[in-house]
């Protein structure tokens, strides 16, 4: 018998837990030509703000021992623009969820209020931890009142299922997690990318343009996985766990650790098929621990760690 991969995120039933990370999947369109995209769980979209955005000066990327940096700055069409490229994504028939970014609170509920009427949209993940603006972004992400007072904002904004994306950046992610879900949201994912610097010896500078980027990809595992294990043991909502996950058994130690769905997001440009495969071993995984279902895994290994 084939295992039942399905899982609930706030109203998504996603038909497995496996789903890109923003940021690294574009709209989808290239990894099209890879795979169908209607395996996925779910689709998540890149950081979407009220008006188009070029991004920072290049060198936008640097890599790193078992990572990379970047420093994007949120490049993106625009969420009008973005908007037609996100309802092309209507054809897979898995939900789409948009990862949505601002400067100020009334960027936020902007961006929600123009896509309220696009049905192809089911969620939407709130970016308050991008660490590459220099307004917004991180600020809203290390304060929890701040947070508390924009997802307030933005729950009655919607309907739909309200995902808060959280920073890593913070001395205390539970605090914020909390405030997060007290003000209405209705799963967290985590982790976003860590402020790091990379600094060229022969030209004696900085490598990006921008002096700091976000760390991610393996190198970051350990860190996202001890944040959802915390923040899974404070709140009740379902967490979505990402962090440097490049194969079924990096997915299935996030599960274990008390994260309801995972999100993959360097790995895609190691490997263009790394979510179809993590979904295929995942399948594999239970059938060789004979489990029936992937929500066995959620949280498993917490019995262990109270001993
Ligand atoms: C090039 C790049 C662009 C990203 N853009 C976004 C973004 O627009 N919004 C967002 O919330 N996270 C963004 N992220 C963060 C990822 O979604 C993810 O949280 C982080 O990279 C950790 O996962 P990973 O180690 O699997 O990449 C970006 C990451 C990378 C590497």
């Amino acid at each position: 018998m084939m295992p039942d991969l399905t899982v609930t995120i706030g109203q998504l039933v996603l038909k497995n837990p496996v789903m890109p990370a923003s940021g690294c999947f574009g709209y989808g369109e290239e990894y099209a030509a890879f795979y169908d995209l209607s395996q996925l769980g779910a689709i998540v979209v890149k950081g979407t703000t009220v008006e188009p955005r070029l991004g920072n000066a290049p060198v936008r990327i640097a890599e790193t021992a078992a990572g990379i940096l970047n420093a994007i700055g949120l490049q993106n069409p625009g969420v009008v623009a973005a908007k037609d490229r996100i309802r092309q994504l209507a054809r897979y028939g898995t939900p789409v969820i948009v990862n949505v970014a601002g400067n100020s609170s009334s960027d936020y509920q902007r961006v929600i209020e123009i896509l309220e009427d696009e049905p192809t949209v089911a969620a939407y993940e709130i970016n308050i931890s991008c660490p590459n603006v220099k307004q917004g972004g991180l600020a809203f992400g290390t304060d929890p009142e701040v947070v508390a007072e924009l997802i307030n904002k933005l729950r009655s904004a919607t309907h739909r299922t309200l995902i808060v994306k959280l920073s890593p950046n913070v001395t205390d992610i539970v605090a914020v997690a909390q405030a997060a879900e007290s003000a209405g949201a209705d799963a967290l994912s985590l982790i976003n990318t860590l402020v790091g610097m990379a600094i060229d010896a022969e030209k004696r500078r900085p490598v990006l343009a921008n002096l700091t980027g976000g760390l991610s990809g393996p190198a970051v595992k350990p860190v996202a996985l001890r944040m959802v294990w915390q923040v899974t043991e404070a709140v009740q909502i379902p967490v979505i766990g990402m962090g440097g996950i490049s194969c079924a058994e990096d997915a299935v130690e996030f599960l274990l650790a008390g994260a309801s769905a995972v999100a993959i997001g360097t790995a895609n440009f190691v490997n263009p098929t790394v979510c179809p495969e993590v979904i295929a071993g995942l399948s594999e995984y239970l059938k060789r621990h004979q489990l029936r279902s992937v929500q066995e895994l959620i949280g498993l290994a917490k019995a262990a760690g109270k001993n």
